[in-house]
């Protein structure tokens, strides 16, 4: 059977197709588990993610190629895990949600960070490159985590 997983951010350029491409390479060898991303947001629909974002992924060998979608209803329904980056992000999810079952499936990011527990993944948007090799740091160690929780469901 097959797993649905989808990030959410604000731009859908930064923060989860981080986590996209983090959740891809960890479960590259399980092709039932799908892992897509898109944003609260509609600014940046179609575009790349961010070429900051991409240089710190490449540098850890990861490569993004996604295409930035806005977040929709339907994907509550569509998808088993939709997986927040910060409590925003969760918020503006929770409020597109017509089915109140639907609410269990939306997490944050950090619920899985061992380390520093349900706080959010900082927007790096605004930042320079140490914010985003942070993000970086955060959504490897959260990821991580994730897959060991997915295994154990
Ligand atoms: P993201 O970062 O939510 O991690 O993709 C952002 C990207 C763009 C904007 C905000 C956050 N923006 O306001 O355009």
């Amino acid at each position: 059977m097959s797993i649905k997983i989808l990030f959410v951010c604000l731009g859908n350029i930064c923060r989860s197709p981080m986590g996209q491409g983090m959740m891809k390479k960890i479960t590259q060898e399980h092709p039932h588990i799908q892992v897509e991303s898109a944003g609260t947001g509609a600014y940046h629909i179609g575009n790349l993610p961010d070429p900051r974002m991409i240089a710190t992924a490449a540098k850890h060998g990861i490569e993004l190629t996604s295409r930035a979608r806005q977040f929709q209803s339907k994907d509550l329904t569509e998808y088993d895990y939709i997986i927040a980056m910060d409590k925003s992000n969760r918020k503006n999810i929770i409020g597109l949600s017509t089915d109140p079952n639907d609410r269990h499936k939306v997490f944050l990011m950090r619920d899985f960070d061992d380390d520093f527990p349900s706080q959010d993944v900082p927007d790096p948007y605004h930042g320079g490159p140490d914010d985003f090799e942070h993000v970086y740091q955060i959504i490897e160690r959260s990821c991580q985590s994730f897959y060991k929780y997915l295994l154990a469901q």
